[in-house]
């Protein structure tokens, strides 16, 4: 990798508004033979999105992270409105990690006056937070896919922490033949086992404790799993542990990792889905399953 024409003080990274100006300084990177990551974000960073953007530099010469809410992926009465925007903080915990350039559009050049576009993922976009969120995962596509455009680079990172809008997303660049590579990392937790989440920063104190029935539901269906319990117990056991801490279930599920579709293969791979609500806040979490015997 050719680090020398890094700018000089790697702590600010050069924040872009404009996608053609982004995709003009991706596409010459390239040309001079750099690999370039995309790390997708809505902005409010924590260590989670911190974790995308170092994996993207020490397998990148060259790290873009955008920062856009998506005003497409909220449903009404959702919080687009309330949902915190802290562009200078998320550029210096950037900075940090060596990002390179920061894209952070206006809605209007990612969606012009009177488009028309959308783009619809069927299978696994409908079950689950599809369900839950009529037009969440058309947003999702829609703005994933005008982000590829303007950022066209090698790879783009997503957090496992969001499985099915992984599943979602590789779906679509399958389908479409979008010329970029997919890849995801580990989720990143609190020390009680809280997955990190811009969303966590709505919960009361007494929430925020009871929250950490998400992540003990997971761990509930993985010793399950392991004991070869079997799959109806074993949700029902992720329910119970849920409700013990007062989280107002949506779901709690063992199914396979790419369909998400109940298992055929008794002994998986599985993923255990999750979410739930605390006061007006939901919750998601998951745990991939190994096979078992
Ligand atoms: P956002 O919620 O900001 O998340 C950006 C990326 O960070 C996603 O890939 C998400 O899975 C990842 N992430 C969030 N919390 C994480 C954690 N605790 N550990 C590891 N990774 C974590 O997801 C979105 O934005 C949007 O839907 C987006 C893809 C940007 C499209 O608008």
């Amino acid at each position: 990798m050719t680090r020398e024409i890094l700018p000089a003080d790697p702590s600010t990274p050069e924040i872009v508004s404009d996608p053609q100006a982004i995709r003009a300084a991706v596409v010459a990177a390239r040309a001079a033979g750099r690999r370039v990551g995309f790390v997708p974000t809505m902005g409010a960073l924590h260590a989670g999105h911190a974790s995308l953007a170092a994996r993207a530099g020490t397998e990148c010469d060259d790290v873009v992270v955008s920062i856009f809410v998506n005003p497409t992926q909220f449903g009404a009465g959702e919080d687009f409105d309330r949902y915190p925007r802290r562009l200078a903080d998320d550029c210096r915990l950037l900075g940090h990690e060596g990002v390179r350039w920061v894209f952070a559009p206006e809605s209007r050049t990612i969606y012009p006056p009177g488009d028309a576009t959308r783009i619809l993922v069927d299978g696994p976009a409908r079950r689950f937070e599809g369900l839950i969120r009529p037009g969440h995962f058309e947003g999702v596509a829609t703005v994933v896919c005008r982000l590829f455009n303007a950022v066209p680079a090698d790879v783009a990172y997503f957090g496992a922490k969001d499985w099915q809008q992984t599943v979602v997303v590789r779906r679509m660049v399958e389908d479409l033949g979008l010329p970029i590579g997919i890849s995801i990392c580990p989720t990143i937790r609190e020390p009680d086992g809280l997955a990190l989440s811009s969303r966590n920063a709505y919960l009361s104190p007494a929430e925020r404790q009871q929250a950490v029935g998400l992540h003990e539901s997971l761990l509930v269906a993985e010793q399950l799993w392991r004991n070869q319990e079997p799959v109806d117990s074993i949700e029902a056991a992720m329910r119970a542990a849920i409700e013990a801490r007062q989280i107002r279930l949506d779901y709690a599920a063992l199914v396979d990792p790419v369909s998400l579709e109940p298992l055929d293969v008794a002994g998986g791979p599985a993923v255990a889905l999750v979410a739930g609500r605390l006061g007006s806040t939901r919750l998601i979490d998951n745990r991939l399953l190994a096979a078992r015997g």
